[in-house]
């Protein structure tokens, strides 16, 4: 069992079998791009080429990047984290009857593992635990802790986009998956996309499975507005390692100082927009090619949607789920949903 404790020795490559998976080891030493930089390029060059520049959200989390957001989530304005894990905490003997035994635990975008521990604490002898994440060193520095405490599970982790179908995972045949989805991590796709990745969840836990999934809710605007705008300046840390790593990985010059972070409120989308402003005129080359930003222009970075318990069921049925059961906080901040097929 220990032996298996070692980080290198976590097999990913054979869970892995139908996308790229590597986002590490892409630091650029010879001026010529790796091919998942390449990607990376073509989406960053995408994204400014816009009216409205975008850049892709998913590269916010490499290895640091990842440790900005844990920062983030400790944060007293982000009550998001709190919030959840003190309702996960509540409802965890609920779900555990309701998971029932020899659950097959998969969990999308797992980071730290913090939640998932109060989870899998709760559980009635639960067989296997497969984290997927995009940052390999913080995937793997999280299954050594997880699998010490829980030595009797079997821990498989991914490491990959899980935006994108991952074959292996389809191809296992056991009764009772079930898929962990917290944090609200569902905000931030758009609306088809989050239909498309509920659909993906509908087709993955079968007909006996469920998804888990922690939903933010909409509030009054100084609560949101604070969550995204902290006084230590954490997220604007986490907003601009974005350019920082295009800088470094992609051979741009973005002057980080040049950028604020700034995040709104949009009601009439029901979600908080991630922006990085431009502070004057100025032009920025990523390898080779030239963008030229206007004073107080922005880089659309990220979106957080926000739902109310109905319209995310709304959207939940548009892939075919139903809640079997929905747990919202005293206050009405956060909720966690138990869907199953519809
Ligand atoms: N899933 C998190 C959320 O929407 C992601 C997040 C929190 C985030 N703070 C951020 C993304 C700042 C970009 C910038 O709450």
């Amino acid at each position: 069992m220990d032996d298996k404790l070692v980080s290198n020795e976590w097999h990913t490559d054979q869970y892995t079998s139908d996308q790229e998976t590597s986002f590490i080891d892409n630091k650029n030493t010879n001026n010529k791009l790796s091919t998942q930089n390449e990607l990376f390029l073509s989406e960053v060059l995408q994204g400014l080429e816009q009216t409205q520049k975008t850049l892709p959200c998913k590269y916010f989390y490499d290895e640091k990047g990842s440790i900005l957001f844990e920062e983030i989530c400790e944060l007293d304005e982000y009550y998001i984290t709190r919030v959840e894990l003190a309702l996960l905490e509540k409802i965890k003997t609920e779900l555990a009857e309701m998971i029932g035994k020899q659950a097959i635990i998969m969990e999308p975008g797992a980071g730290a593992g913090v939640k998932i521990r109060t989870l899998l604490k709760a559980l009635n002898n639960p067989e296997s635990y497969v984290p997927m994440d995009i940052s390999k060193d913080f995937l793997f520095q999280s299954c050594e802790t997880i699998q010490k405490e829980f030595p009797n599970i079997d821990i498989m982790p991914i490491q990959c986009d899980f935006t994108q179908p991952v074959k292996w995972l389809g191809q296992q045949k056991h009764d009772n998956k079930i898929v962990f989805f917290p944090g609200s991590t569902i905000g931030n796709f758009e609306k088809a996309s989050a239909i498309q990745f509920l659909t993906n969840m509908h087709d993955l836990i079968g007909s006996e499975g469920a998804l888990i999934i922690g939903v933010d809710l909409l509030k009054e605007d100084k609560v949101l507005e604070a969550a995204y705008n902290d006084s230590l300046g954490v997220t604007e840390a986490f907003n601009k390692n974005l350019l920082a790593r295009i800088n470094s990985d992609l051979n741009a010059d973005f002057k980080l100082d040049q950028f604020k972070h700034k995040a709104i409120l949009n009601r009439q989308l029901a979600r908080i927009e991630m922006h990085l402003v431009s502070q004057n005129e100025q032009t920025v080359n990523i390898n080779g090619e030239s963008f030229d930003f206007s004073a107080f222009e922005t880089i659309h970075t990220e979106n957080s949607h926000k739902y109310s318990v109905d319209s995310f069921l709304a959207l939940a049925a548009e892939a075919n789920l139903k809640s079997k059961n929905t747990w919202t906080d005293e206050q009405q901040l956060f909720s966690i949903h138990y869907l199953v097929r519809g």
